[in-house]
């Protein structure tokens, strides 16, 4: 499809003018009906061995003149410290069913090398692998999940490289780990038994995976008090069978999650459009491409339901985010895109529905930590900068493992040429400290929203708030100009009583305290 320039000229100035005021709505917060725990997990994030998310984006190599840490980049891991992220998906993605593991174990310079055939074609040299991995997850304080290789690998490769980390004792396996310098074995709970196995992962049918799974789980062995959370590979957005099929045919004491994926496509796999220049028109469908989410999480949830209505076997989002075509110039394998005021609002509408849904989702993963797709960062050599769907992830985990508030409301829409879709998201939760929080967006790129937060069982001694909001939504950070979009203190609410009322700018992702 051809964008015209005029086009986007036109949503341009149409974003800029002075904000019109549609009807307040009201958000109700019984501060005393808390209902689930959201997981922390929920704020999990995901690198593979694709483009330069591991290699460039977080390993240097010792010797690199990039200050790093074992070779792991010190700017990187500070930033992500900031995060607090609870989970790292690692090595894939597609990436996962074509990697073995011991290639990446032992002196680096014996490790064989590969060619990473999904991603650019270009040389894997296995040097960042189970150690190196391992470390990056200590020096960040977060749990490893580690996806298997069930689509060209063995049931007794992936049976050893459970045995190698999680093994505390005598043992072909532990030994090797030894001998490779790691005297205690690591705890690592999640663990993924294939990843897109109805494409990427050996373009299997629902039922074929279904067995394969049984057997892969059954060896997949819980050593010592290490206890593994078993994922298996899931659907892709609607499709309802993979789930039922699933749910159906494995006994619940071998799996403990159930993957989703569903990245938000503008147009389709073919055309994508770019990350920084769209017309109203394309932002629109983004925007429903995400909402969608939320019916894709309750349809699986309901033939979830049907099999397990104690809700053991979780809902695991492990691959999430928006997916445009790459930057001109880079290489395509490298799915490589930059990161808007758009992406913000992506990211905060997927994370109150998750929040929302938080009874079934208990991991979910963007796609990717750095470098690739909906990334939270971006390196070039020495040089880093956070994007703006970075600041989100820092203004919503004030929700981890906080105690989910249900909000009904019905939000203004949002309305283009005669299409609509709701204006605001909102998720709220009780932290263990008893504060309230609301994060919420508000997706009409015209339209400044009144909503009035009307508190019940609950007495604020104070509200702040944080904002990021940009004059365009095709806004971005460079290394050039790394603060063009950045959360602000948000100060645009009046506390009154029982009731916040509150203006969400235009285009814009928000987090109260209350
Ligand atoms: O995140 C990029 C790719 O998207 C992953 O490797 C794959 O699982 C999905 O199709």
């Amino acid at each position: 499809m051809k964008r015209t320039l005029l086009a986007c000229m036109v949503f341009v100035l149409a974003a800029m003018q002075t904000p019109l005021t549609a009807q307040p709505a009201t958000i109700v917060l019984n501060a005393d009906i808390t209902t689930d725990t959201i997981s922390r997990h929920i704020y999990g994030h995901f690198s593979e061995h694709l483009g330069h998310c591991i290699y460039g984006g977080i390993w240097v190599g010792e010797n690199s003149p990039i200050p790093n840490t074992r070779g792991i980049r010190n700017d990187v891991v500070a930033a992500l410290k900031r995060l607090q992220i609870p989970n790292l998906r690692w090595p894939g993605g597609c990436f996962a069913d074509e990697y073995h593991w011991m290639d990446g174990i032992g002196p680096r310079e014996n490790r064989p090398k590969m060619i990473n055939t999904h991603w650019g074609g270009v040389v894997e040299d296995n040097s960042f692998g189970t150690h190196e991995f391992l470390d990056l997850c200590e020096q960040l304080g977060t749990e490893p999940y580690i996806c298997g290789n069930l689509g060209s690998g063995s049931v007794e490769e992936m049976s050893k490289w459970v045995e190698y980390i999680t093994f505390d004792g005598k043992s072909p396996m532990a030994d090797l780990r030894k001998q490779n310098g790691r005297e205690k074995p690591w705890n690592v709970k999640f663990w993924g038994v294939g990843n897109e196995n109805w494409g990427c992962g050996g373009n299997m049918t629902a039922e074929f995976y279904a067995d394969q799974y049984k057997r892969y789980a059954t060896y997949a062995r819980n050593y010592g008090n290490n206890r593994l959370y078993r994922i298996a590979g899931g659907p892709s957005s609607g499709d309802y069978h993979w789930t039922e099929t699933l749910m159906k045919n494995v006994p619940l004491n071998l799996m403990n999650g159930l993957s989703l994926h569903h990245y938000t496509i503008t147009h389709n796999w073919t055309y994508k459009g770019s990350a920084t220049q769209f017309t109203e028109d394309e932002y629109f469908n983004t925007i429903k491409s995400t909402l969608v989410m939320d019916e894709f999480v309750t349809r699986h949830s309901t033939v979830m339901n049907q099999y397990d209505p104690q809700k053991k076997v979780g809902l695991i989002v492990d691959e999430w985010g928006t997916w445009f075509d790459v930057e001109p110039g880079t290489n395509p394998g490298f799915l490589f895109q930059q990161n808007t005021m758009r992406d913000a609002l992506v990211a905060g509408i997927n994370l109150n529905i998750f929040n929302t849904h938080a009874d079934r989702v208990k991991i979910a993963n963007i796609a990717q930590m750095v470098n690739v797709l909906q990334a939270i960062l971006f390196t070039e050599g020495e040089k880093m900068v956070l994007t703006p769907t970075y600041y989100v992830f820092e203004m919503y985990k004030v929700h981890m493992d906080a105690a989910l508030i249900p909000v009904t409301f019905k939000s203004p829409e949002y309305v283009l040429n005669g299409k609509s879709v709701p204006a605001v998201s909102a998720s709220a939760s009780r932290d263990k400290l008893g504060k309230v929080h609301i994060t919420l967006t508000n997706a009409d790129p015209h339209k400044e929203i009144e909503l009035n937060l009307e508190l019940r069982a609950y007495k604020p001694a104070g509200v702040s708030g944080m904002v990021l909001t940009a004059k365009e939504l095709s806004q971005h950070n460079t290394f050039d100009n790394p603060e063009v979009v950045k959360s602000v203190p948000f100060k645009n609410f009046k506390l009154n009583k029982e009731t916040v009322s509150v203006k969400l700018p235009a285009a814009s992702v928000v987090m109260m305290e209350l």
